[in-house]
């Protein structure tokens, strides 16, 4: 039954159209199919060619990494940042900047800070007196805060030294501007003061950013004398600047930690200026301290 029923159908439509009909149907079709997909595919060649679609991909994935942003929160900042770095040291823990302020910023503190230079001073242990300590830091300085500066430069650098160290600007001194001319240093010692030799203190130094405003022909070197613990000889002497030497270059960062996390103060940490030798040395410093600076 079934197979009479099919082979009367298409008995039915071959004897109504005739075949030389279906074909010239089947063939119409087939044309307007080839030519629309011909249209369809030529239009997106024509847009993307496959070079410029491979290469526009490559673009928004570097766009993507390069701002590859989270969400944030209110404190938080809505782009990626790139600030270089390489650590110098574990022992103690030192990190280099490099052009970490622009040569203009540079120049614009020390034309800033010239006009108001003061004989550098010292923190004194028990029973030192400044005459008997003469000699042992040889610079010039003075301190300005980022507030204080209308340039707005210094508010920039304080910012990015926030930034750096993940410590909030109100733990920061203000920074102290230092020019040493030839023949000046500054005796290896710790940033951080040991309760031991200077008496209980209200707050400590944890870190010292020190900004380098000028290039130095000869000498001048940042020294860290015990870094990483190996040759730790207290009669140490400091005119032979050995160690860990960082050259000053204009514009660069150094960051180094004084304090262990659990608070104690890293002995590696000592350090010092050696004397410039030719030409001139003119550094921002900026101590970050454990407490915020109305404590202290
Ligand atoms: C990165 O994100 C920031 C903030 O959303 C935006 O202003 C900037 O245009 C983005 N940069 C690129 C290269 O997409
Ligand atoms: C503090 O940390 C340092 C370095 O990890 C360690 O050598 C020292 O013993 C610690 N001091 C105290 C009191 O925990």
């Amino acid at each position: 039954m079934m197979k009479g029923n099919k082979g009367r159908h298409h008995h039915y439509w071959s004897k109504k159209l005739g075949l030389p009909v279906v074909l010239l149907f089947c063939s119409f079709f087939f044309l307007v199919g080839f030519l629309i997909s011909g249209f369809i595919s030529q239009d997106i060649s024509h847009v993307r060619p496959r070079p410029r679609l491979l290469k526009s991909i490559e673009e928004e994935r570097e766009r993507e990494r390069e701002n590859n942003s989270l969400s944030h929160g209110n404190t938080g900042e809505s782009s990626v940042s790139l600030i270089p770095f390489q650590v110098l040291s574990w022992k103690p823990r030192a990190l280099y900047f490099p052009s970490f302020a622009t040569s203009e910023q540079c120049e614009s503190i020390i034309n800033m800070a010239k006009v108001q230079l003061k004989p550098s001073t010292l923190a004194l242990r028990k029973g030192e007196t400044v005459e008997s300590t003469q000699g042992v830091r040889t610079s010039s300085g003075m301190f300005i805060s980022a507030s204080e500066d209308k340039t707005g430069i210094l508010d920039l650098i304080e910012q990015k030294i926030a930034k750096v160290t993940m410590i909030p600007r109100n733990h920061g001194e203000a920074f102290n501007v230092l020019r040493y001319e030839i023949g000046q240093r500054y005796q290896s010692h710790y940033d951080a003061l040991d309760p031991e030799e200077y008496g209980p203190q209200k707050s400590q130094r944890v870190a010292s950013f020190l900004l380098y405003l000028s290039d130095v022909e000869e000498g001048g070197e940042t020294v860290f004398p015990f870094e990483n613990g190996e040759y730790m000889d207290w009669n140490y002497d400091f005119k032979k600047c050995i160690g860990l030497k960082v050259k000053p270059r204009k514009g660069d960062g150094l960051l180094f930690y004084s304090l262990f996390p659990n608070g104690t103060v890293d002995q590696l940490s000592l350090h010092g200026s050696c004397p410039v030798i030719k030409g001139e040395k003119w550094v921002a410093t900026k101590w970050i301290r454990d407490r915020e600076n109305e404590f202290y």
